[in-house]
C-alpha cells in the first residue's frame, strides 16, 4: 500500500564503548516521500544512517525496511532495494565516473546490455556525460557528489538513502541536487536525507522531518502536523510602532524585527489581533500587514530544542 512506511525503527540503539549512548531508544517511522533527518552535529544521524543500510550492528531494537526485518533473514533482499551514499565518501578514486558505474554495476549483476543504457542515463541524469573518463580524483566536491548519488541508483532503488550529501555544495550545486532528488521522489522512490543544513529540507518540500538530539527523536511528523502540535504561529505585523512593540512584548511568545515588520510568536495570534487593532485605533496607526502562519522548519527546530530543554529540564549551555 501507499502509505505504509518504509522505514520503521523501534527503540533502536547504539552504544559504542560501553560508554557513548550514540543512539538513544530511537523509533521513527518514514513513509514514501522526502524523509528529513534533522539534527546537529553528533546528534547521532550517521550511526542510525549506518543501522539502516546494515554496516553497524545495533545494541538493542529493531529496524523493518519495507515492512521486513532489516536484522534478519531477508536482509540481503532488503540491501538490493536501497541505494546509499555515505557522509564522506571515498570512491574508487582511481576510476573514472564510467568505470565507478560499471563497476557498481557487476557487483549487483546487472546484465551488459542493461547496463550499458543504464549507465548512460545515469551520467545524463547526474549531468555528467562530459566528465564521464575523467578519474574521480580530479572531480570537484559537487561532481563527486552527484557520482556518488549516480553509483547509489545503478540497481534502480526503491529507497536512497543519503548522508549529508549537500553539506559541501555551493548554492548552485545544492540546488541541482535539490532538483535531482525532487525528480527521483516524483518518480516514486523513498529519500531519507540527513543534513544539519535546514533551508534544503525546506526546499525540498520535504514530506516529513524528525528531529534527533543526543540519539533520542524530539519531534517527527510533516510539517503541517509538527505546527499543529507546537500550535505557535509568527505574526508579521507592519509599520513596526514603538506602541505595538511596547505593549505586545508582553504577550508575545518571543518578539523580534526586521527592517520594516515586527514578527511576533505567539500562541494566542486572536488576542495578538486585538491588541494591535485597538492600539492601531487609539493612536492612528494604519495597519498594513497583519500575517499569520505556521512555522517554518528552521523555527521548528529551533522550537523543538527549546521545548525538550523545558521539558526534560536541561538547562542552556
Ligand atoms: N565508531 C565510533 N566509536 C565511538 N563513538 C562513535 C563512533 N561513531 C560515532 N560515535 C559517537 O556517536 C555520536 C554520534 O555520532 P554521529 O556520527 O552518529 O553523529 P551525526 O549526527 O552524524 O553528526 P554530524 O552532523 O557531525 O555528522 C558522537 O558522539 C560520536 O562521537
Ligand atoms: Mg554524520
Amino acid at each position: 500500500m501507499m502509505s505504509d512506511p518504509i522505514i520503521q525503527t523501534f527503540n533502536l540503539t547504539k552504544l559504542f564503548d560501553q560508554k557513548t549512548l550514540a543512539v538513544n531508544k530511537l523509533s521513527i517511522t518514514v513513509k514514501p516521500g522526502i524523509y528529513g533527518f534533522l539534527g546537529p552535529n553528533g546528534a547521532g544521524k550517521t550511526t542510525t544512517i549506518k543501522m539502516l543500510i546494515g554496516s553497524l550492528f545495533p545494541t538493542e531494537g529493531r529496524i523493518e525496511i519495507f515492512g521486513k526485518d532489516a536484522l534478519g533473514k531477508d536482509i540481503a533482499d532488503i540491501h538490493k532495494r536501497i541505494g546509499y551514499v555515505p557522509e564522506n565518501p571515498t570512491y574508487f578514486m582511481d576510476m573514472t565516473g564510467e568505470e565507478l558505474l560499471e563497476y557498481v554495476g557487476s557487483v549487483f549483476k546487472i546484465p551488459q546490455q542493461k547496463l550499458i543504457s543504464r549507465i548512460s542515463n545515469l551520467l545524463r541524469l547526474v549531468d555528467l556525460q562530459d566528465a564521464k573518463s575523467r578519474k574521480i580524483a580530479k572531480y570537484s566536491a559537487g561532481m563527486k557528489q552527484r557520482i556518488g548519488i549516480a553509483q547509489a541508483l545503478i540497481n534502480d532503488p526503491d529507497l536512497l538513502i543519503l548522508d549529508e550529501i549537500t553539506s559541501n555544495l555551493d548554492p548552485l550545486g545544492r540546488s541541482k541536487m535539490v532538483n535531482l532528488l525532487k525528480g527521483l521522489k516524483n518518480e516514486g522512490k523513498t529519500i531519507f536525507i540527513s543534513t544539519h543544513i535546514l533551508p534544503e529540507i525546506e526546499k525540498m518540500e520535504a514530506d516529513s522531518i524528525g528531529i534527533i538530539n543526543q540519539g533520542q527523536l524530539i519531534l517527527e511528523g510533516s510539517i503541517k502536523e509538527l505546527n499543529e502540535k507546537l500550535g505557535t504561529k509568527i505574526i508579521k505585523i507592519s509599520p513596526k510602532h514603538d506602541l505595538l512593540r511596547e505593549k505586545l512584548k508582553h504577550y508575545a511568545l518571543n518578539i523580534g524585527e526586521t527592517a520594516d515588520e515586527l514578527i511576533i510568536e505567539s500562541d494566542n495570534p486572536d488576542q495578538v489581533w486585538k491588541i494591535v487593532n485597538r492600539i492601531s485605533m487609539e493612536n492612528d496607526i494604519i495597519i498594513n500587514k497583519f500575517i499569520s502562519s505556521g512555522l517554518e522548519i528552521e523555527q521548528l527546530f529551533m522550537k523543538a530544542f527549546d521545548i525538550t530543554k523545558k521539558d526534560i529540564g536541561v538547562e542552556n549551555k
